[in-house]
């Protein structure tokens, strides 16, 4: 698959086949997935795997505010990363730079943008290997963390969806005009 086409097709998957994904298979796709840039290399994302049923159902029964959509997502999933950043450190260069030349930045939003990207990453590496995934939101993020038992210095991001996917692949959802979201600046 070449890159444009890796960019065009990939697709929020939510139906998936009852087959299991190795565990290989999901390391290699983490691998490629740190190749994302990050907040001063700090590499902050990190993937929790969880492909125990009970856990997941677990997750989808009390995890995601009741949101029956992402429940029935997860019930469907061969697995799913809870997407983690470690806190403390993006938005800051400290210990990079000279301390006089040091600039605080807004970490809160850097530690975010760092797991965006992280999550993206992932989500095309994913498609890169055959693997179809789904960015959820609409999560109990707390409960999550708290279930998985996270490291106090860490908080949750988003949860990825994967397996492989069932049924036809999907063109893509409609896309404004370019013209709507695109600005030259003279
Ligand atoms: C930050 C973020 C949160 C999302 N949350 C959800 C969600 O909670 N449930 C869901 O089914 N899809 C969720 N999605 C998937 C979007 O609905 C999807 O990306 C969008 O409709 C475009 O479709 P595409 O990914 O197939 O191009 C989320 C995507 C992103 C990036």
């Amino acid at each position: 698959m070449d890159a444009i086409q890796l960019l065009k097709n990939r697709r929020s998957v939510r139906k998936y086949k009852s087959q299991d994904i190795p565990r290989e298979l999901i390391t290699e796709i983490v691998k490629l997935s740190q190749f994302a840039p990050s907040w001063s290399n700090y590499q902050i994302a990190r993937y929790n795997i969880i492909d125990n049923k009970t856990i997941i159902e677990d997750i989808a029964n009390n995890c995601v505010q009741g949101f029956v959509y992402n429940t029935k997502t997860l019930t469907r999933a061969s697995g799913v990363v809870v997407l983690s950043y470690v806190t403390g450190k993006s938005g800051s260069l400290e210990g990079k730079v000279k301390p006089e030349d040091a600039v605080p930045g807004d970490s809160a939003a850097w530690e975010c943008f760092d797991a965006g990207i992280a999550c993206l990453q992932f989500c095309l590496s994913a498609y890169a290997k055959g693997v179809a995934t789904c960015v959820l939101g609409v999560i109990n993020n707390e409960a999550i963390a708290k279930r998985i038992g996270l490291p106090e210095n860490e908080k949750v991001a988003a949860l990825i969806v994967y397996g492989y996917e069932d049924g036809e692949h999907h063109e893509a959802p409609t896309r404004k005009e370019v013209e709507e979201i695109l600005r030259f600046i003279d």
